[in-house]
């Protein structure tokens, strides 16, 4: 995959049905999602249960697209290699969850895979200054991870512009996870981001039997954070 920093809309399946995976992951991509976000949680680092890489792998097949896997869990050495293996096109590492995060982004990279590295709201950039380097994406975390529908964090607007300067024109994505939606995106669009996680403002309203909503919830998304831009 070419890198550019054009806008791209990463549905978190979290906010899908979770007895329909397949279908709806075909109905997000069929509707415009550039990627598909997998929501990764331990109830350890975060006080909620996803899915191991046994579900990853059952997704896998049905994305067409990039599966951006984030991983909210601690310790996360021990899973990088089945998480990489059930099919992840990037796995993204919090900062947080371990001593090492140098570590840990070698050992993603080892695998084959891209690396993102992700920063809840509380921390600061500074903490990933020397692993840039390693990165194809930051996440910026704009809700405290865990749930979805959650209220937008506006400190993570200022965090965007900052960590845009410091990325300069390295190929390095800028992605956004948490509250956002047609008021929160053209904030951080125009902050310098060009990933966009939306769970529940992909969809709400919509369903594998009405998928034109998540259509116009994802193109609603796109315009707002691209008409920010010009
Ligand atoms: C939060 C997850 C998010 C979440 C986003 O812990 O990492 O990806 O699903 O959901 P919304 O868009 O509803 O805030
Ligand atoms: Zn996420």
């Amino acid at each position: 995959m070419s890198f550019d920093r054009s806008i791209k809309i990463a549905p978190s399946i979290l906010s899908a049905d979770f007895a329909n995976f397949g279908q709806e992951i075909q109905a997000i991509e069929a509707q415009g999602a550039d990627w598909v976000h997998v929501d990764v949680m331990d109830g350890h680092f975060v006080p909620n249960l996803t899915f191991g890489p046994p579900a990853v792998k059952a997704f896998r097949p049905h994305v067409k697209t990039f599966m951006d896997v984030h991983l909210m869990i601690a310790p996360i050495d021990p899973y990088i290699e089945a998480y990489a293996e059930a099919g992840a096109d990037m796995i993204t590492a919090h900062v947080e969850a371990g001593p090492h995060i140098h570590r840990t982004l070698q050992a993603i990279k080892a695998q084959g895979v891209k690396a993102g590295v992700s920063l809840n709201p509380g921390t600061p950039l500074e903490s990933i200054e020397y692993v840039l380097d390693l990165v194809d994406m930051v996440l910026i975390m704009t809700v405290n991870p865990g749930f979805g529908g959650q209220k937008f964090i506006r400190s993570g607007v200022d965090k965007t512009r900052r960590l845009r300067q410091m990325i300069g024109d390295r190929p390095i994505h800028i992605q956004i996870d948490g509250g956002v939606t047609t008021e929160t995106a053209p904030l951080v669009a125009e902050a310098g981001a060009d990933v966009l996680v939306a769970g529940s403002a992909v969809f709400k309203g919509g369903s594998v039997a009405k998928p034109q909503i998540y259509g116009e919830n994802i193109r609603a998304i796109r315009t707002a954070a691209e008409t920010a831009r010009t």
